[in-house]
């Protein structure tokens, strides 16, 4: 701008003076006009606001080979974060007899910087005290974490290959208790499960992750991201059998049990929900994804469609953005018996899969349709049965401050009326195979065969 002051000029300092109330006019214009973008909030992993804390063995049993290895694979696990003071934050504690503060939590504001930062750690050698490092961990380093605003997630990567020579229970239990969430990594089999156990946050199945060797390491990265990923995007916890799986339990949180009316479900144990014309099932997607989805989920839902439902196009589930543009939807398409998954696109508008061969999802009974979406594929089955799978182009983080609605005509708030037993989105990409569809009489018929 050309009329931009030049605050180093004492001479200037009048002509700021007279013109304040063209900067005042200016200053208060800002947060309106903010406010009128505010569709560019998209949350994903990347925006995860976390303080990340990596705590890698340096003892003598790993070696300089293999602790190089650990840098990098490190390094390659934090790649899907924005490191700056706004989201990610990562500290390293690299430990044998002693732990060492090699990066403070927060000193890299740049991934550049903290990749070089990482780069630059030498490796000490030296016996193992694990416990003793976790407790350092928790008393001086996610202590000192310096934010505009408070941390979502503190998370604990405990890297080890041996026995630790100390108690690790005490210092974990600690980590607990200060919310910390502790992932332990063992690599090579000198590693006791037991300890990592106790080191891991529960349930083990998802915080104990195991490497053959270092070498073999990066076969673990993709798991670990997702894990690191669903710590930070995925908060809640949703009661499946006797296990807790992080996901979203989109009855409860799109108010569709106190919203439609109660019916009897799938079989005498279960109970669904009739949505009508006139149930509104709408909620901001700020309330029911705050830190958007996570790069793999498991979109479940359980449904009957009667009436003129399973003739119509509409969009079971959608997320759309503040300009209505969708960010995700699962939409029936009753007219050619079809399934649509839409997602967001890195490079286009949007990217669209159609799945054919769900006529049995139009016929009037109970049916789960079921989507396993995947940073590279999406595969679509109905009542276990896998019906297609298909390639994905990279996606977006979605806007989050739009709305998330269920049951409503293509491009328009008009709800179809149907009945949902079940509508959730699991984290983990493994509950696909664990969520079954026991709750479909044709399929307990089967089952019991
Ligand atoms: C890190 O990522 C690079 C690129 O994907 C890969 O070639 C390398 O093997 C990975 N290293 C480790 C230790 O995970
Ligand atoms: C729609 O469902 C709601 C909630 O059960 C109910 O109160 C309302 O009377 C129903 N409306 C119609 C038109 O059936």
């Amino acid at each position: 701008m050309a009329w931009r002051l030049d605050w180093s000029k004492e001479t200037n300092i009048l002509t700021a003076m007279l013109l304040w109330p063209v900067w005042s006019l200016i200053l208060l214009l800002i947060p309106v006009d903010a406010a009128d973008k505010g569709d560019d909030v998209r949350a994903g992993c990347s925006t995860a606001v976390n303080d990340l804390v990596y705590i890698v063995d340096g003892s003598w049993s790993v070696g300089f080979a293999d602790f190089e290895t650990a840098k990098q694979w490190l390094i390659n696990i934090t790649s899907q974060f924005d490191i700056s003071s706004h989201y990610t934050q990562v500290a390293v504690i690299q430990y044998s007899d002693n732990p060492r503060l090699e990066i403070p939590l927060g000193k890299q504001q740049s991934a550049a910087d903290l990749i070089r930062a990482i780069k630059g750690i030498t490796y000490m050698g030296g016996n193992t005290q694990t416990g003793r490092a976790i407790r350092f961990a928790v008393d001086h380093v996610f202590s000192t974490s310096q934010r505009a605003s408070p941390v979502k997630n503190r998370i604990a990567v405990v890297v080890t290959d041996g026995k630790s020579q100390d108690d690790i229970v005490d210092s974990s239990m600690e980590a607990r208790a200060q919310s910390i969430t502790v992932f332990a990594v063992g690599v090579g089999d000198e590693i006791a499960n037991s300890e990592l156990v106790s080191i891991a946050n529960k349930p083990s199945t998802a915080y104990v992750l195991y490497a053959e060797d270092y070498t073999t390491i990066d076969r673990i990265r993709d798991s670990m991201e997702q894990k690191l990923c669903e710590e930070s995007v995925c908060p809640t916890r949703i009661p499946v059998a006797s296990r807790d799986e992080k996901g979203f339990e989109l009855m409860v949180g799109m108010n569709i049990e106190t919203k439609a009316k109660k019916i009897p479900g799938s079989l005498v144990s279960q109970t669904a929900f009739a949505l009508n014309t006139s149930t509104d099932i709408t909620e901001k997607t700020s309330e029911i994804f705050p830190e958007g989805l996570p790069p793999s989920y498991v979109f479940v839902a359980t449904i009957r469609l009667k009436g003129i439902a399973p003739t119509l196009n509409f969009d079971l589930w959608r997320v759309l953005s503040k300009k209505k543009e969708i960010q995700a939807a699962v939409t029936l398409n009753g007219k050619d018996k079809s399934v649509t998954f839409t997602t967001t696109s890195v490079s286009k508008r949007e990217q669209r899969i159609v799945f054919q061969g769900f006529q049995a999802l139009y016929d009037g009974m109970w049916h789960q349709l079921k989507l396993l979406v995947r940073p590279s594929q999406v595969t679509s089955f109905l009542d276990d049965q896998q019906i297609q799978e298909v390639l994905l182009e990279p996606a977006e983080p979605i806007y989050i401050n739009g709305k998330t609605q269920v049951a409503k005509r293509r491009g328009t708030d008009v709800t179809v009326p149907m009945e949902i037993q079940k509508l959730r989105l699991y984290c983990d990409p493994h509950q696909s195979e664990k969520e079954t569809a026991c709750e479909i009489f044709s399929v307990v018929k089967t089952f019991n065969l």
